[in-house]
C-alpha cells in the first residue's frame, strides 16, 4: 500500500440519481463482501438522498463511509425541497460533495453558492469533498488555472487551514465526465499539482502535503492504476463504473495498494 506523504487513500463512489433502496442495499452488501482486507484506503457511497437512511443502519460502524451528493447552504429555513447539513449529519453522512460540476452546470450552482454550503458544512462537522474542474472550452482557451484558482479561492474564502484539514478536493474535468473520455495521467497530475500549489499559498505547507486531492472523471479498472501512480493523485471519485459492485471493488483495490 502506498501512502503519499502520509495522504491515506480515499475512493468515492457518486451513485447520482441512481439505484432504489433495495437496489442501493443490495450494492452495498456485495461490495462489504469483497473489500480488501486489511483496507487502508477510505471508501465512501454517496447514494441518493433516500437511501442514506437505509444504508447508514446496514453501514453502522463498518469501514465504508457515507456521503451526501449536495446540500443546501443554510442552517435551516423555508427552503421547500432542499436538505441541511444538520439533516446530513442526523442521517449518518461523514462527507458531502460540494460543487459538483453537474450542481454547477447543470442546476447553475456558482462559486459562491459553493463557498456557502463549503462553509455550513465545516460549521456542522460534515467533512466536504470540494469538486473542481474546467469545461472543454475552457481547457482549449488555455484557462484550466485561472478555472481551478478561482473556483478553489472561492470556495474557501475565510476557511481556517484546521477547518481545511478536515476536507477532500476532487478534481473534475467537466469534459472527462460519463464521456467515457478520461484525463490523461499527466493531464490530470498537472492540475493536481496545480491545486497543491494553491493549498501551500492559500494555506501553509502542511496542510498542502496533507490534503488528499482525488481524480474523477471516467475512471475505470483500465485507467486507475495509471492515474493514481501520479504523486499528487491520492484516489478517485467515480461515477458510472462505482454502480457495479464487482467494478467499484475492482478500483478500490487498486487505490488500496
Ligand atoms: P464518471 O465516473 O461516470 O465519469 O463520473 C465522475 C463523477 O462525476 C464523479 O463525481
Amino acid at each position: 500500500m502506498t501512502i503519499k506523504n502520509n495522504r491515506r487513500p480515499w475512493i468515492g463512489g457518486n451513485w447520482k440519481m441512481f439505484k432504489t433502496i433495495p437496489e442501493a442495499l443490495d450494492t452495498f452488501q456485495e461490495l462489504k463482501a469483497g473489500l480488501p482486507d486489511p483496507l487502508q484506503a477510505e471508501v465512501i457511497i454517496a447514494p441518493p438522498f433516500t437511501a442514506l437512511s437505509a444504508l447508514a443502519r446496514v453501514i453502522q460502524d463498518g469501514p465504508v463511509r457515507l456521503a451526501a451528493q449536495n446540500v443546501h447552504w443554510a442552517e435551516d429555513g423555508a427552503f421547500t425541497g432542499e436538505i441541511s447539513t444538520r439533516m446530513l449529519v442526523d442521517v449518518g453522512c461523514t462527507y458531502c460533495l460540494i460543487g459538483h460540476s453537474e450542481r454547477r452546470h447543470v442546476f447553475g450552482e456558482t462559486d459562491n453558492q459553493v463557498h456557502q454550503k463549503l462553509a455550513t458544512c465545516l460549521k456542522t462537522g460534515l467533512k466536504p469533498v470540494l469538486c473542481l474542474g474546467e469545461t472543454l472550452e475552457e481547457r482549449e482557451e488555455g484557462r484550466i488555472q485561472a478555472v481551478i484558482e478561482r473556483q478553489l479561492l472561492k470556495a474557501v474564502e475565510g476557511v481556517s487551514p484546521e477547518d481545511m484539514a478536515r476536507g477532500v478536493v476532487a478534481y473534475e474535468p467537466v469534459w472527462a465526465i460519463g464521456t467515457g473520455r478520461s484525463a490523461t495521467p499527466a493531464q490530470a497530475q498537472e492540475v493536481h499539482a496545480f491545486i497543491r500549489g494553491l493549498l501551500q499559498t492559500r494555506f501553509n505547507k502542511t496542510l498542502a502535503l496533507e490534503t488528499r486531492i482525488v481524480y474523477g472523471g471516467s475512471v475505470t479498472p483500465d485507467n486507475i492504476r495509471d492515474l493514481r501512480s501520479q504523486t499528487d493523485i491520492d484516489g478517485a471519485l467515480v461515477g458510472g463504473a462505482s454502480l457495479k459492485a464487482d467494478k467499484f471493488l475492482a478500483l478500490i483495490k487498486e487505490v488500496n495498494q
